[in-house]
């Protein structure tokens, strides 16, 4: 193996690990400041979870299949290897929950600002989002864990 291709390995686990941490990490942040009832802190978390996730989460879902497609030419394995194609379509479902968590957090990191502007309390759409974007997290979690079961163990 050339210092090339464990280059872009190390890049491929540097951006793994950063896609996985920015979402538990800012998950545990948004649960936690929603059940403290503050809303000072949950105006602030809202929006620095939209923020983290434009300087984190965005260029990494890049990096992510670009280094390994370049991986997977530099090894010669088929496109059409199972783990290949389990990782590739588990990583568009995963892109497919995180599209609508980006616009809910817009939303609520909206709806927060204006709720502390103004001395209100949080409108009720706000607990509903927060439920949808609860709800899209957990099948991403588990999507993610399998794919890095499936970079590891390659099995079939
Ligand atoms: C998007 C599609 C993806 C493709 C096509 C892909 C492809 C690859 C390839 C070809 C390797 C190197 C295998 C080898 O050394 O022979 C690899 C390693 C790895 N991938 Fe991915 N990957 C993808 C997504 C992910 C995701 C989403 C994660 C985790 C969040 C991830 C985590 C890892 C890890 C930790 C390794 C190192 C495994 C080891 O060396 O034992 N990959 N990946």
């Amino acid at each position: 193996m050339t210092d090339s291709f464990l280059l872009i390995k190390l890049v491929h686990v540097l951006s793994a690990t950063l896609l996985f941490g920015t979402g538990l990490g800012t998950a545990f942040f948004m649960w936690r400041c929603y059940r403290s009832n503050d809303l000072a802190a949950i105006a602030v978390v809202t929006r620095d979870v939209v923020l983290a996730d434009t300087m984190f989460t965005m260029p990494a879902i890049i990096i992510q299949p670009v280094s390994g497609y370049l991986m997977i030419e530099y090894m010669g394995y088929s496109l059409y290897t199972p783990w290949i194609i389990w990782s590739f379509g588990l990583y568009l479902f995963i892109g497919a929950c995180w599209l609508p968590v980006v616009w809910l957090q817009v939303k609520m990191r909206d709806m927060a600002a204006v709720a502390v502007e103004n001395n209100e309390v949080l409108p009720e759409t706000f607990g509903v989002y927060f439920r949808i974007w609860t709800r899209l997290g957990y099948p991403a979690f588990i999507c993610m864990l399998i794919i890095f079961a499936l970079m590891v163990f390659r099995p079939l």
